[in-house]
Order: C-alpha cells, then sequence, then structure tokens
C-alpha cells in the first residue's frame, strides 16, 4: 500500500519513482521491493548544509534554499532536485539541479504548512517545512 507522493528508490539501478495516485500493490524494480525513502530533518554537527528552508529571496518572492550553510554544488557532490509540496497534498513543484547551479528553488504556491523536499546525491532525502 502506497500513499501519495511517497518516494520509492531502486538500490540496484538507481530508479527513483514518486507515487502520483496511491494503491494496494507493492512497487517492484529489477525483481526486488523498492525502498521507501525517509526524508530526514535534522543533521547533526554546527553546520547546517541539507534541511531545505523557506525564505524571502531579494525580489520578495518565497525561495527555497537548501541548509543555512550552502550545499556544494559540484559533479560529486550536489542538490539533485528541490520539490515542495503543500500541506494537503495538491499543489507540488518540482525543480531539478545540477552542478555548478545554485539550490534554490522559487515557490509559485506556497500553501499552508508547505513542505520541501531535497535530494542530495551522496546524504539522501531531507526535508524542512514552511512556518
Ligand atoms: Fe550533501
Amino acid at each position: 500500500m502506497t500513499e501519495k507522493l511517497e518516494l520509492y528508490k531502486c538500490d540496484i539501478c538507481g530508479n527513483l519513482v514518486q507515487v502520483i495516485l496511491p494503491g494496494v500493490g507493492e512497487l517492484v524494480c529489477c525483481g526486488e521491493a523498492m525502498r521507501l525513502l525517509k526524508a530526514q530533518t535534522e543533521e547533526e554537527g554546527k553546520t547546517e548544509k541539507h534541511v531545505p528552508v523557506f525564505i524571502k529571496d531579494n525580489e520578495g518572492n518565497d525561495t527555497v534554499i537548501v541548509g543555512s550553510t550552502p550545499h556544494p554544488m559540484e559533479e560529486s557532490h550536489y542538490i539533485m532536485f528541490i520539490e515542495t509540496i503543500s500541506e494537503d497534498k495538491d499543489n507540488v513543484q518540482l525543480k531539478y539541479l545540477h552542478p555548478g547551479e545554485e539550490a534554490k528553488m522559487v515557490v509559485e504556491c506556497k500553501d499552508g504548512k508547505t513542505c520541501a523536499l531535497e535530494l542530495c546525491n551522496i546524504h539522501g532525502l531531507w526535508e524542512g517545512k514552511s512556518d
């Protein structure tokens, strides 16, 4: 049984899928059950590099940035995407990112306590919420 907007990963081939509409079946890839990704919400240590944060950017737009200390955006270590999900899960916005780009996304619809997810290619899935 899946839930709306859950993320599942295949640890064999790397496929990452998101549930648009849930069903009762098990998600399988490469002959194995896919693994449900659970987002981390707090980082141990001094410098916060992964938890998504909602800010107003210089133009006054609601914007998601990654961490209070900028996360690397290098070929070997970078943020692969940022996604926002409204509290009722009816509004979703996804931005793919690439090495060399800034790890940020302007949010088009901030609705209720909006959730932001980001995926680091090394450190996995992270979640932060708007105020
Ligand atoms: Fe990272």
